[in-house]
């Protein structure tokens, strides 16, 4: 199965780094479609300059976040993922669903190459732990007997799904057997966006644990340090243009 990987990403001076660093992971694995979507107004020549270079699928989307949604403490990148979903669901809606497995990949995240081995088998929906996240080294999926049965977090317990965006995959085929399953902002708690997208597409008890019986860390919620442009110039710029 191909393996679509949903992206948000933002202008800000890291942004460039961020996503040579994901290329240059997902360049590592074999039929992976990249779905890279800009909150922004239009396509960025900076995003399709580099993404014409990076030398692997992709896909170019765009859709701003409404400037009412862009505060501390709300959830990020809802529109975004949004619209991949959209394109997905639109590329399939004339053919019998091609095996796929779609993944949300955040740009500042760090992905191990095992971790899309083990996301490649996935049925429905799949998950595994996360490294780095909710306060702790990790969190992670309790199994018994080969089920998901619980979680370890230390952030919100009470969430249906204590999962992190980067803990999932979810099989092409529910994706488009559940077409109205979107990422919400209305009711949508901090933390929750995960827990209410899971909820409208499988329940805890049909979750496929992988790595290792969810033993593993695979992938870790890394966040870049802010840079820090104290010493930008005001007058005397550069004598050239740079991207960066
Ligand atoms: C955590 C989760 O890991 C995210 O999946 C979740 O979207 C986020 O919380 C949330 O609060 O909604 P965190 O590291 O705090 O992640 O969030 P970011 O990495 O800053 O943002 C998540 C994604 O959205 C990134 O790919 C980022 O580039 C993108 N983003 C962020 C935008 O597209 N626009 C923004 O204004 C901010
Ligand atoms: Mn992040």
């Amino acid at each position: 199965p191909t393996i679509y990987a949903i992206t948000p990403t933002y202008s800000r001076p890291v942004q460039k780094a961020e996503l040579t660093r994901l290329a240059n992971t997902f360049r590592q694995v074999a039929q992976l479609h990249w779905i890279l979507v800009e909150d922004a107004a239009a396509r960025s020549e900076l995003v399709s300059r580099f993404l014409a270079r990076a030398g692997l699928p992709s896909t170019h989307l765009h859709v701003p976040t409404p400037r009412r949604y862009k505060r501390p403490g709300l959830p990020r990148a809802t529109e975004q993922r949004n619209a991949g979903l959209a394109w997905l669901r639109q590329r399939h809606q004339h053919q019998r669903a091609q095996p796929g497995v779609l993944f949300f990949a955040d740009d500042d995240n760090t992905y191990s190459l095992e971790l899309f081995q083990e996301m490649r088998t996935t049925r429905k929906v799949s998950v595994w732990p996360v490294g780095l996240v909710g306060g702790r080294r990790y969190e992670r999926p309790l199994v018994e007997n080969g089920k998901v049965v619980g979680w370890y977090t230390g952030w919100r317990a009470d969430r249906p799904f204590a999962i992190d965006m980067a803990g999932f995959a979810v099989s092409l085929q529910v994706i488009l057997s559940n077409p109205k399953a979107v990422f919400k902002r209305r009711g949508s708690q901090p933390g929750m966006q995960e827990s209410d997208f899971l909820k409208q597409i499988t329940t805890v008890e049909e979750l496929e644990p992988k790595a290792n019986n969810c033993t593993k860390v695979l992938v870790w919620h890394t966040r870049t340090e802010k840079v820090n442009l104290a010493n930008e110039p005001k007058y005397h710029l550069d004598t050239v243009k740079i991207e960066v």
